[in-house]
């Protein structure tokens, strides 16, 4: 793995996975911008988390990397090549992601190389092995409305996965389920990030969950979006929960805090 934040520095001369180059961007029907002039990286293997108030543009920035929308001005980079060249290259989870009600949880977590026209039975295989590794076999045949919410996350996680995109981007996925569920889902989920070579962006409004989770947190409070804080956390993996409590998390968890407090207006 190539993790390059902080106490993380595991391999030198890190690879930069994707850029914002003075990205803006504003809906065609709004006359304010929600992102401007915006520049951030991203190295290989980072699990960052984008945490900032409800409805200042998180989840535009993953419509944006994901050419759901296209950016008014300014670049985004992928290894070296701009978005707008590339076909396939993203992982994406969207906040209200939901499997298709009518197919089985098979048929949804293969419907990613269904759609890419791979061969349906080898997709199938591939869907099986990976529901075996979620712990889901036994609910291959079932749909959706059969499973718990941490079980369809798992499910969704599991066809974003099989896109076979090196960047995953997951909008706030756990964020619907109980506090116990969310707890099992955060361990479940950096297991796996631990065991396959992905750079994973996570959005979340939920700073205790950033912590735990990730190598670099982007904090932003204000619309338009102009510069993320980059704060890193200086803990290492495996961590446990105890880990958060600890006097230097604590202090990141303030800092966290009071940047996101500066754009609150009550
Ligand atoms: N498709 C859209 N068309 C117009 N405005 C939108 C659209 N999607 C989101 N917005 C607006 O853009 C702003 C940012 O939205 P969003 O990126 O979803 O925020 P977040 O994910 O941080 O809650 C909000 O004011 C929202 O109402
Ligand atoms: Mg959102």
């Amino acid at each position: 793995m190539n993790i390059c934040s902080g106490m993380w520095l595991i391999t030198r001369g890190c690879e930069i996975m994707l850029e914002f180059k003075n990205v803006s961007f504003k809906y065609e029907e709004d006359p304010d911008f929600i992102i401007k002039n915006l520049n951030f990286n991203v190295d290989k293997g980072e699990f960052i988390s984008i945490v900032g108030p409800s409805g200042c543009g998180k989840s535009t920035v993953f419509r944006l990397i994901c050419k759901l929308e296209k950016a008014f001005e300014g670049d985004i980079i992928l290894k070296d090549k701009n978005i707008n060249d590339l076909k396939g290259y993203i992982g994406y989870m969207p906040q209200n992601d939901l499997l298709i009600p009518w197919r089985t949880i098979l048929q949804n977590v293969y419907l990613p190389l269904e759609v890419k026209g791979e061969n349906l039975k080898e997709a199938q295989v591939q869907a099986e092995k990976m529901l075996k590794n979620f712990g889901l076999e036994k609910y291959k045949n079932k749909y959706p409305k059969d499973l718990s919410g941490g079980m369809r996350q798992r499910a969704s996680f599991a066809r974003t996965l099989l896109t076979g995109a090196e960047v995953l981007l997951l909008d706030e996925p756990f964020s619907a389920l109980d506090a116990i569920t969310r707890v099992s889902m955060q361990e479940w989920l950096i297991d796996k990030w631990l065991a396959l070579d992905k750079t994973i962006l996570f959005i979340t409004h939920d700073v205790e969950e950033a912590l735990f989770l990730s190598t670099k947190i982007f904090v932003t409070s204000e619309t338009p979006i102009r510069k993320f804080k980059e704060i890193e956390v200086p803990l290492n993996y495996p961590r446990t929960r105890s880990m958060i409590d600890t006097t230097p998390i604590l202090k990141v968890k303030e800092e966290l805090i009071k940047e996101l407090k500066r754009g609150v207006k009550l």
